[in-house]
């Protein structure tokens, strides 16, 4: 059995990898879903569709290199985190569409709660972002599903959970997964009664905490060997595993991750405490996070929305057409704004505009938008620690824009390196779950797959950094107070 198939269930598509033992990539297959936006600020997918794509993905991933089940010795997975989904525990029916992480429709909730309590035992402040409250919103607005919940008729999970549970028939999550639901608590590692009840969940609905890298159960023969959350995925596939390690994944968000040991770290300003990963028994490891709700998805919505590109990878020759952005700055807070900001009011604002600006200059804005965001989250990060960041590893689809990667480099001041497998969200459950089954001996020896594909120095002016940046923050005080 020589590969390890590995699965990520992402926002916007399915994707299977097959990897061999040096972590090279031996086929992918891939899937797009549908979004659905029943209304501003909503965001929905179809569970059901999503189960299909990704047993249609393994199967297209295993006949692409002529492989069967046996040839691999274990799944892993790695999912878009906090989207949730209720289903019926006899049938397997979702009971509504899984409501996705972007989604606002639980702000009024959020507001109810206490932040102190939440943040002290889960690490995360009250956001609409996170699954906890997505779960008390179905149990409120399905008819009858509260009372379901309490029978013990139904099951909660992330989408690490329902594809394990359709996957294997167990209802479990991983730790990382847990660690976004506002309802685990950080140091017990298990859920937090206090906190479920705060949250107004009954604890039938929830799964069974374990690992990050264990077997879970089996699939067609093959034992389901890893689950992490995307982000905590792509630390792993990176080879993180040291305190200060850290990376930022370019997808349709960006989140970037640091590596705090065996304790949790609290933040003073305005990141998020998660769980890194957990191997079998080990202690767990736990990170700091920046989340930035929009990077990847502007792109995308500048296509599919605008139309003033056709496929993602026009938007650098569109943007190459002019020197700068024309001081034309765009905020996408299409999700409000997570960190450091988390203001569920803002909205997006494009700012700066003249007779003079482009779809060159927009262009530009457009991908600027990610930098600036990710200078905002390495300000916060280099706050909370008191060690200025030098050097970042970069990941995720966006990474194939250089342009964008320059920009990147000469907002923050510091190199920006990508590792020749930049599929590292694949990798990194991969990486789990081939350590889960012993298909690999240890994480140290993983850190011998990490080799650099690409690096970008900065070289910008310090004084054109310090407009630019002031500009942007200015543009970004233009976003909230829209919901008024
Ligand atoms: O927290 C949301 C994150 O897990 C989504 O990741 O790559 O699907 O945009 P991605």
């Amino acid at each position: 059995m020589a590969y390890i198939a590995a699965i990520d269930q992402g926002t916007t598509s399915s994707r299977c990898i097959v990897f061999d033992a040096s972590g090279g990539i031996v086929s992918v297959a891939q899937r797009e879903h549908r979004q659905i936006f029943p209304r501003p600020g909503l965001v929905e997918h179809d569970a059901t569709e999503i189960w299909a794509n990704v047993r249609a993905v393994v199967r297209d991933a295993l006949a692409q290199a002529s492989l069967s089940h046996a040839d691999i010795a274990a799944f892993g997975i790695t999912n878009q985190r906090e989207t949730t989904v209720v289903w019926d525990r006899e049938t397997g029916e979702p009971v509504h569409n899984a409501i996705v992480w972007q989604d606002m429709r639980t702000d009024a909730l959020i507001k109810q709660l206490d932040g102190d309590l939440f943040r002290e035992r889960s690490g995360l402040p009250p956001a609409t972002y996170f699954s906890g409250p997505k779960l008390r919103w179905l149990l409120d607005h399905v008819d009858g599903l509260r009372a379901r919940a309490e029978r013990g008729e139904v099951l909660f999970g992330t989408m690490d959970t329902w594809l394990i549970w359709n996957l294997t028939g167990r209802h479990v999550t991983d730790v990382t997964n847990a660690s976004r639901t506002m309802l685990m608590n950080l140091e017990t590692l298990d859920w937090d009664p206090e906190l479920v009840a705060a949250m107004g969940v009954p604890p039938a609905v929830l799964p069974e905490i374990r690992s990050s890298a264990e077997v879970y159960g089996t699939h067609e023969g093959v034992p389901v060997a890893s689950a992490l959350g995307d982000q905590q995925a792509a630390l792993f596939g990176q080879t993180c595993f040291a305190p200060g390690e850290g990376k930022c994944t370019y997808g349709t968000g960006a989140f970037l991750l640091v590596n705090t040991g065996d304790q949790p770290v609290r933040s003073a300003n305005g990141l998020l405490t998660t769980v890194a990963y957990r191997i079998g028994e080990e202690p767990a490891a736990y990170a700091l996070e920046g989340a930035i709700a929009v990077t990847g998805a502007l792109v995308q919505w500048f296509r599919d929305k605008v139309g003033l590109i056709s496929s993602a990878a026009e938007i650098e020759t569109l943007a190459r057409t002019v020197d700068d952005n024309g001081g034309a700055y765009f905020v996408p807070a299409f999700s409000g704004l997570f960190a450091p900001h988390w203001r569920s009011d803002a909205r997006g604002v494009i700012a700066g505009l003249t007779g003079y600006i482009s779809r060159g200059h927009l262009a530009r804005a457009v991908l600027e938008a990610s930098a600036w965001q990710t200078r905002e989250v390495v300000d916060a990060m280099n706050a909370d620690s008191g060690v200025d960041l030098t050097t970042l590893r970069v990941d995720g689809g966006m990474t194939a824009n250089n342009l964008l990667m320059q920009f990147l480099a000469d907002v923050l001041d510091v190199p920006v390196v990508r590792p020749i497998v930049a599929e590292t969200t694949c990798l990194g459950a991969a990486y789990a779950a081939g350590l889960a089954v012993g298909y690999w001996p240890s994480a140290e020896a993983l850190k011998a797959n990490w080799h650099k594909a690409a690096e970008w120095e900065p070289s910008m002016e310090p004084a054109a950094r310090d407009r630019g940046y002031r500009k942007w923050k200015k543009a970004v005080e233009r976003t909230v107070g829209w919901m008024d």
